[in-house]
């Protein structure tokens, strides 16, 4: 077991702030420690004061990978909070779907992990457009800056337990056996989805054109008041007016700090 000190960690977390808004407090130094100690077998090291210095040092961007991919937490499913994606069906999409006349629908799942989000999201648009879908640009810009869970967000192989809890419909639709634990999702869906990393503390985002929803959900709670404020500021100029931002049901936005009007729990507007 390699040792972390409170220097190292109080290091390691700086590092970590300032690359990827993640913020640990100092009860976390042992959940750190813990998940980098293969990393740092493998790498070699005795000692995390060495670790730090390759970290800052690696060009190739490998070392902040897999740090990240060790610190992040991906936990995600099928149709979480649910609430949302009524909302979505029944609210927004119908309004979109007057009011856009292009037929160029931009989502964009900010922070999507494994993609459960995103396909969720997609199955959604899929039903409501139907027959119409054909007349629609619908494909959904999903992003994370975990290559890990991005990997098998593309690959888009879920076990049976999460999908046999779809409406069979969905699952028949949408999805496609494997084998009796899994199921793969279907290519007519997929190719909805653009999955693409992204560090959303990028300074610039790299967007040519606005979006009509952003759902950016159990993402920021790991993130301190200030990056917060800075980054729904960010959503709000990349939003259409009258477009929605959805984050999670643990998360809210200071209703004096910000231009969004708030909807309902957990769901904002840009005015
Ligand atoms: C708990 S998952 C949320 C997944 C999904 N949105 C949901 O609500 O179920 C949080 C995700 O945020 C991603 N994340 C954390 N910091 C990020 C950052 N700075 N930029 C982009 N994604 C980030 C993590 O990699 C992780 O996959």
């Amino acid at each position: 077991m390699i040792a972390m000190t409170e220097h190292e960690f109080t290091l390691l977390a700086g590092y970590i702030k300032r690359n990827y808004g993640i913020q640990l407090k100092a009860e976390k130094q042992s959940l750190l420690s813990g998940r980098l100690q293969q990393v740092l077998q493998q790498l070699g090291y005795d000692n995390f004061s060495d670790y730090l210095e390759y970290l800052k040092t690696e060009r190739s961007g490998e070392a902040m990978s897999t740090l990240i991919n060790k610190v992040s937490t991906n936990h995600t499913f099928f149709m979480r909070e649910s609430g949302h994606f009524d909302f979505f069906q029944t609210n927004v999409l119908p309004y979109l779907k007057r009011t856009i006349s292009d037929g160029d629908l931009r989502i964009w799942s900010a922070g999507c992990s494994s993609g459960e989000e995103p396909y969720t999201l997609a199955m959604i648009v899929d039903e409501f457009l139907g027959n119409e879908k054909m007349n629609w640009n619908a494909q959904l810009l999903a992003t994370d800056i975990s290559g890990q869970a991005l990997a098998l967000a593309k690959a888009g192989v879920y076990d049976s337990e999460q999908v046999d809890l779809l409406p069979k419909t969905w699952r028949l639709k949408y999805f496609n056996r494997v084998d009796a634990s899994r199921y793969t999702v279907a290519p007519q869906l997929r190719q909805e989805v653009i999955f693409r990393k992204f560090n959303l503390m990028d300074a610039q985002f790299p967007f040519k054109r606005k979006f009509h929803s952003i759902f950016c959900r159990n993402v920021m709670i790991y993130f301190d008041a200030r990056t917060r404020e800075a980054l729904v500021k960010k959503f709000y100029d990349f939003l259409e007016p009258g477009g929605y931002l959805f984050i999670g049901h643990s998360e809210s936005i200071v209703r004096h700090s910000t231009a969004f009007h708030y909807v309902m729990p957990a769901v904002y507007r840009k005015g």
